[in-house]
């Protein structure tokens, strides 16, 4: 491959530069910086648009994998990774000297909290540091790693200036494009889903839009990278909040004996100004738990609170407990204590239909159950084994025995793909949290 020219722009103005040319011809070869849930499916899709794709990886596992054509992400099939990997399409490095071919680089590195839910941006410092002293001039750099306002302009554009090659607007454009990317959603993935992008100079913009567009279906352009950045932030909290008030209602529902989830379903028959959320053991996964918290440190930057942020934080954050003690209270009807009882939780993946255990609120709830005296086993057809405290915990076949042996099943995710019309015909008791025994009558079936 040959490596990218580099012309300065300053003698041709900066409309028709050949960053733009090759965006406009198809020419233009794309880098993505973390090969993980976003990124690999993004780089896919820059692949099978017809882009060179090179993406840099610092697992040496990972970027062996995808060189060898295998998926380790769900959305993501091997066979089509394993073609455009033989066609030359896509290949994973671990080398970041390579960006020196790229003309368009998008970072989807992770962007979690500290321990003490402040926001942990070393990863993208150190993806920044790698790639600065091998950018050409004339590259666009698009951040999409979830963070908060101001953080493409203070924290990546300095760090790539240091690059001496590299001019702002001249010959180095940055902008930050927030990913929405849902996995497991059968409807909406990386391609059908709108991009928002936002540049940090109207060119920018410009740019990155023509460079989302090489691939993507729809572009969202607003004004600034912070627009864009502060967009996906109130996407999240929006979720976040939701789910706080309908977790709150949850709890005023069980002390007025008024099912939540037919309270729910009666309300979004309305059809205009309400949506649906729906009650559950405590958030998880990457965003929800986590994009709120760098938006409420940011503010206080400039004296401000984001109490809905806290408010919401503080009743999810709660689920997990509030749940122990509805368990403890579901086993007091049937003469039991938590503490010697067996408890067969079923799901332990964040949600529904993937394997994501990241911040998975059954962690919580599970080592509550064990420190209480009680024993756990657990069931999930997505998560064979996880690791606990340096531990590694065994899924165990779902079985009329292991139902029958459980003093309670557990059920915290609701994923499709499990029996449950056995689990109801075979068990004592069950604490359902997701509402997937709806249709089952029974005193021995309570929901949350
Ligand atoms: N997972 C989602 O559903 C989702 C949705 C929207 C936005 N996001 C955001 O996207 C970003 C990435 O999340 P993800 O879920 O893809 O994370 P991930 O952990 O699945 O993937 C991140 C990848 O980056 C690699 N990596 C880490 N540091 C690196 C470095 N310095 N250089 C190169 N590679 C590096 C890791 O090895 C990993 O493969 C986060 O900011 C997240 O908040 C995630």
């Amino acid at each position: 491959m040959a490596q990218k020219t580099s012309d300065s722009h300053e003698t041709q103005g900066t409309q028709g530069t050949p960053l733009e040319q090759k965006l406009r011809d198809g020419t233009a070869i794309f880098g993505v910086v973390g090969l993980g849930y976003v990124g690999l499916p993004l780089a896919v899709e820059m692949a099978k648009a017809g882009h060179t794709t090179i993406g840099f990886e610092v697992s040496a596992q990972r970027a062996q994998e995808v060189n060898a054509g295998r998926s380790y992400i769900g959305d993501v099939a091997s066979d089509e990774l394993a073609q455009l990997v033989s066609e030359g399409r896509l290949r994973a490095t671990r080398d970041f000297a390579d960006a020196a071919y790229c003309d368009c680089i998008a970072i989807c590195v992770p962007t979690p909290l500290s321990a003490t839910k402040e926001p942990d941006v070393s990863y993208m410092v150190d993806a920044a540091t790698a790639l600065a002293p091998h950018v050409t001039p004339d590259t666009l750099v698009t951040l999409e790693s979830t963070t908060y306002p101001g953080t493409t302009e203070e924290i990546l554009l300095p760090i790539l200036e240091a690059n001496a090659q590299l001019r702002h607007g001249d010959n180095l454009f940055v902008a930050f494009s927030p990913e929405r990317v849902d996995p497991g959603n059968p409807r909406f993935q990386t391609k059908n889903t709108p991009k928002v992008v936002g540049g940090t100079s109207p060119r920018c913009t410009e740019l990155a839009t023509l460079f989302y567009e090489r691939f993507l279906d729809q572009v969202v352009p607003v004004s600034t990278a912070r627009a864009a950045e502060l967009s996906k932030l109130l996407e999240n909290i929006f979720r976040c909040v939701n789910i706080a008030l309908v977790n709150e209602l949850a709890q005023l529902c069980e002390r007025m004996d008024i099912d939540i989830w037919e309270v729910v379903d009666a309300a979004k028959t309305k059809p205009f100004g309400f949506m649906p959320f729906y009650p559950g053991p405590g958030l998880g996964g990457h965003c929800i738990p986590i994009d709120p918290f760098y938006l409420s440190w940011k503010a206080r930057e400039y004296d401000f609170r984001t109490e809905f942020i806290e408010l919401s934080g503080k009743v999810n954050e709660n689920m997990p407990y509030y749940v122990v003690d509805r368990l403890m209270d579901a086993l007091n009807t049937h003469a039991k204590a938590l503490s010697g009882s067996r408890v067969l939780v079923l799901g332990v993946a964040y949600k529904a239909d993937i394997d994501d255990m990241r911040e998975s609120p059954a962690i919580k709830v599970i080592t509550q159950v064990k420190a209480k005296g009680a024993t756990v086993v657990f069931h999930d057809p997505f998560v064979s084994e996880y690791v606990q405290d340096g531990q590694r915990v065994a899924s165990v076949p779902l079985s009329v025995d292991e139902v029958r042996a459980a003093d309670a099943v557990l059920i915290l995710t609701g994923h499709t793909e499990v029996d449950y019309a056995m689990v109801a015909d075979n068990a004592a008791l069950i604490l359902d949290t997701r509402n997937v025994l709806k249709a089952v009558e029974g005193d021995h079936v309570i929901r949350l």
